[in-house]
């Protein structure tokens, strides 16, 4: 299987908060964002895994800001280390005030995604290569790594 590079998963989901999506002081429902971070972190996994991918785990959701009405949302997703058939995606999200031009970091997740076949068992995925020259690719890599162990240590 040909090996992917972290950047190849790299995709974004932007969309402008609406109304119907907030409670009425105008702050977005956290649940409206987690739906689109689960969506940009299965457009990831797919890109590197090219079959049919479902959310395993969600770990360290992190609200850092509130998100308004009227603000663009772009959700960043990239596969930041692979396994077997499991992949660890890194999913942000930035709110943008446009009108004023700002920008910041709203959200931050990792999300663990399965590679399945067509009877929903998981199956294998290429394997994850990264830029060892750029310092934010490698901590992400060895920290994905080191939670993938954590996790195969608490279940064994
Ligand atoms: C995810 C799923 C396919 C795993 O199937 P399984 O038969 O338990 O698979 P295995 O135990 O062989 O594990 C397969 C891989 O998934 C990983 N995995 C399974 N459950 C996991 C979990 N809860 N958290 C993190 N990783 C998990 C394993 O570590 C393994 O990784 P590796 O192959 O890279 O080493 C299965 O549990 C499932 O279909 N869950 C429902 C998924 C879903 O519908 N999500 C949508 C939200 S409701």
């Amino acid at each position: 299987m040909k090996a992917c590079s972290m950047k190849d998963s790299y995709s974004v989901l932007a969309q402008v908060v609406l109304p119907m999506q907030a409670n009425t002081a105008g702050n977005v429902h956290g649940g409206e964002i987690m739906k689109l971070m689960d969506n940009a972190a299965g457009v990831a996994a797919q890109k590197h895994a090219r079959t049919n991918c479902v959310t395993a785990r969600v770990e360290e959701l992190n609200f850092k800001r509130p998100i308004h009405v009227g603000e663009i949302v772009s959700c960043k997703s990239q596969v930041i280390y692979a396994g077997r058939s499991s992949m660890e995606v890194f999913v942000t999200v930035e709110s943008e005030d446009a009108i004023n031009d700002r920008k910041q970091i709203a959200l931050t997740a990792f999300f663990t995604m399965v590679a399945v076949d067509k009877h929903g068992k998981p199956c294998a995925v290429p394997p994850l290569t990264y830029d060892a020259d750029n310092a934010y690719e490698s901590k992400l890599y060895s920290e994905g790594e080191k939670r993938y162990l954590a996790r195969n240590k608490r279940k064994s």
